[in-house]
């Protein structure tokens, strides 16, 4: 076994100090500096959350992935623990890529994808199999003797021998379930079920879903979870059509149910997870309350990281942890309630009719506000935030669309577009709960069936906030409250 804790990486070190703060989100976890991508091992372990997450420590690009750590009680403050899986061994030597997080017999386990590139023979240019590293302390982690545990010899035939990555492991009906990202080697994407007693000898099952042809020719990032009487499938399909899912690479969630006897998912009913720019790769897990929690990466393959080319010290953040509900038959996404203990400064605005713009007499750079409005004869009504110095990044109803749009070509420096989201008036009334930290935007409509995030990258100064109207609308109620930590 190897203790694979790194607590002094020299480069690590020598960069402490040289975070720019300027778009350091507030109440998000991003990595301490350095890159981060995927949420990985997310888990309520002893009496708090741990989030891993992919992570470069020793520059603001993508790179070598280590697993980066941090844990919270209430999944908003988070507290940086020291790197627990550093590519180190022969069969990660070129990463530790995504995995999971699962408790057995009290300790914490860690099950990854070693990722190995090599010379291309034949079209496979590196090497991917699952790998497991234990913890007594939550802290340090030893990579197991028996490392790979998943290899490239138990790969079966209709799967790619390439693409075998990102373990998601549940225990499900007695027994461990991984759910691994693959595809068919003939342009679809898929999932591979393992299953195991013992975390360490697995069996392969069966392909557990598998794309219709219209979701992507390789899928990263599975997971699989019970809600009430059903399964919840979630999965990251590479190189879908950006004209109905904005990016190239989206994530979706299915609702349906498992054949435990053949291995397989039967989805019912699918849908997007997030309408907005910036969000991939989620991961759940469940609290001792039973309540089950997603969480993302919020940025996009691909898009412009301003930390980056600013030379900020850091890129990459993770959403507002949301909490997955059942609601009239459709799968909702609902900000934890956590966070709401972190309002500051409540403002109100209630019963007004509201026709041209408005400039609310508040503003920030890191708050919430929930719009309860009816369109009316509006034919657009919504909201403009961080708004000053010929910037504003839009967020509104379309009436004759039955849309909401989320602009943010103004917005500042970054990346750009116009993100779209169906959503139904309930009554003829639409409420938008919209989550605005120092360089992100998330919007949750209703009671969160359709959820939109973005990053935006405003000057420090434009901290306005308008509401408008093209025709008149009438707005309820209007609240915010700045969030602090
Ligand atoms: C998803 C992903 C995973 C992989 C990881 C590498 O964003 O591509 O499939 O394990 O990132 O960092």
């Amino acid at each position: 076994m190897s203790d694979c804790s790194v607590q002094n990486i020299p480069a690590v070190q020598a960069n402490v100090g040289e975070v720019n703060p300027q778009y350091r989100l507030n109440y998000h976890l991003m990595g301490e500096r350095g890159w981060i991508n995927d949420p990985n091992g997310f888990i309520f372990y002893d009496g708090k959350f741990h989030l891993f997450y992919q992570h470069n420590p020793y520059d603001s690009v993508w790179g070598p992935m280590h697993w980066g750590h941090a844990v919270s009680a209430d999944l908003v403050s988070w507290e940086y623990l020291p790197i627990a899986l550093t590519p180190d061994m022969p069969y990660d030597k070129d990463g530790c890529f995504s995995g999971s997080a699962i408790e057995k017999d009290g300790k914490l386990y860690l099950i990854y994808t070693g990722h190995v590139t090599k010379p291309s023979e034949g079209g496979i240019d590196f090497v991917q199999q699952q790998c497991v590293a234990v913890s007594n302390d939550a802290i340090t982690f030893h990579k197991l003797a028996q490392n790979p545990v998943v290899r490239t010899e138990d790969i079966p035939n209709l799967a790619s021998k390439r693409d075998f990555r990102d373990p998601k492991v549940n225990f499900i009906n007695g027994e461990y379930f991984m759910v691994l990202g693959s595809n068919d080697g003939a342009g679809r994407g898929q999932a591979l079920l393992y299953t195991s007693a013992d975390l360490i000898h697995w069996r392969f099952r069966n392909i557990l879903a598998k794309s219709d042809g219209t979701l992507g020719d390789n899928w990263e990032c599975p997971d699989l979870f019970p809600s009430g009487n059903s399964f919840v499938f979630m999965v990251s399909p590479q190189n879908v059509d950006p004209d109905v899912y904005q990016n190239t690479n989206t994530s979706v969630c299915m609702v349906g149910d498992l054949d435990v006897e053949n291995g397989t998912f039967i989805s019912k009913y699918a849908c997007r997870m997030d309408y907005g720019f910036d969000f991939y790769a989620p991961q759940s897990t469940v609290d001792s309350n039973g309540r089950r929690i997603v969480v993302a990466w919020m940025n996009a393959w691909g898009s412009e990281n301003p930390t980056h080319t600013l030379r900020h010290g850091w890129a990459g953040a993770m959403t507002l942890p949301r909490e997955v509900v059942i609601r009239r038959g459709s799968i909702c996404f609902q900000p934890i309630s956590e966070i709401e203990q972190y309002r500051r400064n409540p403002f109100t605005m209630r019963a007004f009719e509201l026709e041209g713009t408005v400039s609310l007499p508040v503003g920030g750079d890191s708050y919430e506000l929930v719009l309860s409005l009816e369109p009316k004869d509006a034919a657009e009504v919504g909201l403009k935030l961080r708004v000053g110095d010929g910037e504003e990044t839009l967020i509104y109803y379309v009436s004759n669309e039955s849309t909401v749009v989320f602009d943010r070509n103004q917005s500042g420096i970054g990346p750009k577009g116009v993100a779209r989201a169906p959503v139904k008036l309930d009554n003829g009334s639409l409420t938008l709960r919209v989550f605005v930290d120092r360089c992100s935007v998330e919007v949750f409509l209703g009671e969160g069936e359709t959820v939109m995030t973005g990053l935006i990258y405003p000057s420090e100064q434009s901290t306005g906030i308008e509401s408008f109207a093209k025709g008149t609308a009438f707005v309820r109620d209007l609240r915010k409250w700045d969030l602090k930590i």
